[in-house]
């Protein structure tokens, strides 16, 4: 049985059920969610490759060889078509046009499920936004539900807000109640847990809430798994977190299990019962997370069906990490060179002035300072345990590549998590190009994505299409494939 035949015999069944990686119904075999690629704006629906089972990655991989994909609609399994698709603006509008928010890369969340069946979960870069304003049978004011999602309990940040679950049918804020979902994150803007986060707490609008204190609930702890299930459920003046490592077989905890919080405006609860996934109820855009599969229930389920729930998880799914790279691999420790294959710039590398990443024409002959300057040292991605990589200055130590507004630069490390996240890439074998030779594209960590691209002969992370010039689909192919060599100095 999948997770949502346990809340259905639990008599709380699933009213939205989302997963790019499984099917959450042992019968569900139609389509978990859509791809559209770049190259030629043609979509696919990837199903499970069996009733009740992991999604069929390899479709997409084809699909999506040698372009890039993007998530446009994750499917509701519930049978209620509850989807989820790229969010509108509300009070805070998206970058996309039209205010519309980002969509995630179909590739950007590699894991596997029971041992080898490769998957994909839903990166949220800051700007990605799924939502359903219409969605059906979810609960509204003070009715009770239930939730659950296995979420990356690595990739996170304090922005507002990475959440899933119930908000207000007009992305705004319409007021303290207004929403129910499961938040993950490190905020401490409203509420916060023990140690220094991430924490799981409920963003119940105006608040994320980790207890009955708007403030603290030292019960609710750091969060350090690398696959982490959380539990939000609510009905009439009780609420409840809870949560486990979702490769423990055991239990899930409880972080708190109560009455609504000591502020004005919870209780009752004015849940209107659209459905979220990456940003705040009134489209705040600022947060960072991934979801891997996720629930709504009616009814407020009970602690023995959530632990049976979570049992699923950690016996059927299985998840685990797999390589965020792909390609010749980049030997840490080695220094390189990447030029410019584009017909335009093949004479061209990737190089800094100063603080300025674009790219030069660089030879054998040209000055040792300018060779250098061309040269970079590959290294461990600050990022965290990404298996990526950072390029330090062969001829500035102690300073990277990072991006900042899209731009490239480089700047010396400061230590901050912002930073580590920015100057971490992860090469993949190259998307193509025309001008030949090429070996990689150098995708961003945070922001999947996009890869370096010279544009203008500036050093950009370019997504293909977007609302930048330099996201321009003509020749994204060209430049962002790079042919990475010795280093030059
Ligand atoms: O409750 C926290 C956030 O506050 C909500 O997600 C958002 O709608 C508001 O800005
Ligand atoms: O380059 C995109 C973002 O711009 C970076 O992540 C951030 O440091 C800056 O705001």
């Amino acid at each position: 049985a999948g997770p949502c035949d346990i809340y259905a015999a639990g008599n709380t069944p699933c009213i939205a059920a989302h997963s790019t990686t499984r099917a959450l119904y042992s019968a569900f075999s139609s389509p978990l969610y859509q791809v559209r690629r770049g190259s030629d704006n043609t979509t696919l629906n990837i199903s499970p490759l069996s009733a009740g089972g992991t999604a069929n990655a390899a479709a997409q991989d084809t699909f999506c060889a040698r372009t890039t994909c993007l998530i446009t609609t994750i499917f509701d399994q519930s049978g209620r078509g509850n989807h989820l698709t790229q969010a509108p603006g509300g009070a805070f509008r998206g970058p996309e046009a039209n205010g519309y928010d980002n969509l995630a890369s179909a590739t950007g969340a590699p894991v596997t499920l029971n041992g080898n069946q490769k998957a994909y979960g839903v990166f949220v870069s800051p700007g990605t936004g799924y939502r359903n304003n219409n969605a059906r049978d979810t609960a509204k004011g003070d009715a009770a539900q239930g939730m659950y999602a296995v979420l990356d309990g690595t990739h996170y940040n304090g922005g507002c807000c990475f959440d899933y679950g119930n908000a207000e049918t007009s992305s705004t804020d319409t007021g303290n109640g207004h929403m129910e979902a499961i938040y993950f994150g490190d905020s401490t803007g409203w509420g916060s847990g023990a140690g220094s986060g991430p924490w799981l707490m409920a963003d119940l609008e105006n608040g994320l809430f980790s207890g009955v204190s708007p403030k603290n609930n030292p019960g609710d702890p750091t969060i350090t798994a690398r696959f982490f299930t959380a539990v939000v459920k609510g009905t009439k003046n009780l609420w409840a977190l809870r949560g486990a490592d979702a490769g423990s077989s055991g239990a899930l905890s409880t972080y708190y299990s109560g009455v609504r919080p000591n502020a004005a405006g919870y209780n009752p609860m004015s849940k209107e019962g659209a459905i979220i996934l990456g940003i705040g109820g009134d489209n705040s855009i600022s947060a960072q997370g991934t979801f891997y599969e996720g629930a709504m229930t009616s009814g407020y389920p009970s602690d023995a069906t959530e632990n049976a729930v979570q049992a699923d998880i950690a016996s059927s799914a299985r998840y685990a990490t797999t390589a965020l790279v792909s390609g010749p691999a980049l030997q840490i420790g080695s220094t390189v060179s990447l030029r410019a294959t584009t017909a335009c710039c093949s004479t061209r590398y990737l190089a800094h002035t100063g603080a300025t990443v674009g790219t030069q024409v660089v030879s054998a002959s040209s000055a040792a300072a300018l060779r250098q300057q061309a040269s970079w040292t590959v290294r461990a991605g600050l990022g965290g345990n990404s298996g990526c990589v950072s390029l330090e200055s062969r001829d500035t130590p102690g300073s990277f590549i990072r991006h900042f507004d899209f731009t490239l630069q480089l700047a010396a490390n400061d230590g901050s998590k912002q930073f580590r996240e920015d100057a971490t890439f992860c090469p993949q074998a190259a998307l193509g190009g025309s001008g030949g030779g090429g070996t990689h594209s150098i995708r961003s960590w945070n922001y999947p994505t996009r890869y370096f691209r010279h544009y203008n002969d500036v050093g950009r992370i370019a997504s293909n299409g977007g609302v930048h010039d330099f996201d321009a689909p003509g020749l994204f192919n060209d430049d962002v494939t790079w042919a990475v060599g010795a280093g030059l100095g």
